[in-house]
C-alpha cells in the first residue's frame, strides 16, 4: 500500500489522477444516460424494477450476451444512476426520472444530440480538416434536432409575443418549423391565426403534424415538406418566421434567402428571425461548430451581421433585440416593403 502511494507520488501522478477522477465519470454518465434513453432501458426501468433477464427478454436481447447487459447496467450502478438490490435494477435518485418527464423531453434530447452529434463534431473536426471532408445535414438526426430546438421556447415565445396580435385574422408562414412548437405559441396568442409550416426534412415534418393533431391545431395549421427555396410565396402572409434556421444557409446567400422569404409576405408584413448568436456561451459553441463544419451551412451570426443581412435583403425598420438576460438568443425583425 505504502509503496503504491510512494510510486504515485514519485511519478507526480496525484494531480493527473485527480483530473481524471474529476472529469471522466461525467463523460461516462452522459454516454450512459444517452444510450439508456435511446435504447428505452431507462424508460422501462422507470416503470419499475427488473432483473437483467427481464430487461433482456423485454428488448429481445440475445441471452448468451446477458453478461454484456449486466456489465452495462453495472456502469449505471457504478455512476449512481441505477440501484441493484436483490438482483433487481431500478432507477436511483431523481436525475433520470426528471429527464423522463414528458415536459422535459427537449432537455433529455440534448443527451442524445451530445453523444451522437456534438461528440463527433468535436472529435472528428481536426481529422476532417486534414481530409477536407465536411459533415452533411444527414449527420444530424432531424427528429432529435426538432426535439432539442424546443428548448428555445421560453426565449422565442417572448419574440413571437411582440409580433403576433392577440386578435384578428392573421396569416403566418413558418420556415423550417421543426416540431411546430413555435407555431403553437403563435396560435395560442391569436385564436384566428392560421399557419403554413414549411419543413425540409420529412421526419421533422411528421413530428410537427403529429404535434398539431395532439394540440388540436390541424384545422388551422398545414405542414408542407419542401425546401423553402423551391418556389416563391404568394405574397399574402402577415408574418414569416425563421426560428433557429438562418445558419442552415451559407453566409453569402443569406440576404438572398431573406429576400426570397419576402415573396411570402404581403406589403407591410413582418419577418422575424430568431437565432442563437456567436460567442454567447457554452450553449452556442457546439452549434457554431456544426454550422462551420456542415456543408452548405454557416457559423452563427453576430447580432450586427443579422441586422446587416436583413437590411441588405431590402427590409425596412430593421432592428435586433436580445431575448433574455443571458444574451444567447437574439431576434431580428424587418418590414417587407413589397
Ligand atoms: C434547428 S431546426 C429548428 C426547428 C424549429 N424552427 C425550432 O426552432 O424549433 C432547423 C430546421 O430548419 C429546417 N430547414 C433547414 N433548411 C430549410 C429549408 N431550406 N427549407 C425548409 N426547412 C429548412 C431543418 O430541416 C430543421 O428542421
Amino acid at each position: 500500500m505504502a509503496s503504491i502511494l510512494k510510486t504515485v507520488l514519485r511519478r507526480g501522478w496525484v494531480k493527473p489522477l485527480g483530473i481524471m477522477a474529476r472529469w471522466l465519470p461525467g463523460y461516462l454518465r452522459v454516454d450512459f444516460i444517452s444510450a439508456g434513453l435511446q435504447s428505452g432501458i431507462l424508460q422501462y426501468l422507470n416503470q419499475g424494477s427488473a432483473t437483467s433477464k427481464q430487461v433482456a427478454q423485454h428488448f429481445g436481447y440475445d441471452m448468451p450476451m446477458i453478461e454484456g447487459l449486466e456489465s452495462w447496467l453495472g456502469v449505471g450502478v457504478q455512476i449512481g444512476e441505477l440501484r441493484l438490490a436483490r438482483g433487481r435494477y431500478s432507477l436511483r435518485g431523481r436525475r433520470v426520472k426528471t429527464l423522463l418527464k414528458p415536459e422535459n423531453d427537449p432537455i433529455a434530447a440534448f443527451f442524445e444530440e451530445f453523444t451522437n452529434l456534438n461528440h463527433r463534431l468535436v472529435m472528428e473536426t481536426p481529422e476532417r480538416l486534414k481530409r477536407g471532408e465536411w459533415f452533411t445535414l444527414a449527420d444530424a438526426d432531424p427528429d432529435t434536432v426538432a426535439r432539442t430546438s424546443r428548448a428555445g421556447e421560453p426565449w422565442l415565445a417572448s419574440a413571437i409575443g411582440e409580433v403576433v396580435p392577440a386578435e384578428g385574422a392573421f396569416r403566418l408562414v413558418e420556415v423550417g418549423c421543426g416540431s411546430g412548437a413555435h407555431i403553437k405559441t403563435a396560435a395560442e396568442i391569436n385564436p384566428r391565426l392560421t399557419a403554413q409550416g414549411i419543413e425540409l426534412q420529412e421526419s421533422a415534418a411528421a413530428q410537427a403534424r403529429t404535434n398539431m393533431a395532439e394540440w388540436g391545431l390541424s384545422d388551422r395549421v398545414e405542414i408542407e415538406v419542401r425546401d423553402v427555396l423551391d418556389r416563391e410565396g404568394d405574397g399574402t402572409a402577415d408574418l414569416v418566421t425563421l426560428h433557429q434556421n438562418i445558419y442552415y444557409f451559407p453566409v453569402e446567400e443569406q440576404s438572398a434567402v431573406l429576400r426570397h422569404l419576402g415573396t411570402y409576405l404581403a406589403p407591410g408584413g413582418k419577418l422575424l428571425v430568431t437565432t442563437v448568436v456567436r460567442d454567447s456561451g457554452s450553449g452556442s459553441v457546439a452549434l457554431d461548430l456544426w454550422g462551420a463544419m456542415t456543408e452548405g451551412a454557416s457559423r452563427l451570426p453576430t447580432p450586427k451581421e443579422l441586422e446587416d443581412r436583413l437590411a441588405a435583403a431590402g427590409y425596412a425598420d430593421v432592428g435586433t433585440q436580445k431575448l433574455g438576460p443571458d444574451g444567447m438568443y437574439y431576434a431580428a425583425t424587418g418590414t417587407w416593403r413589397g
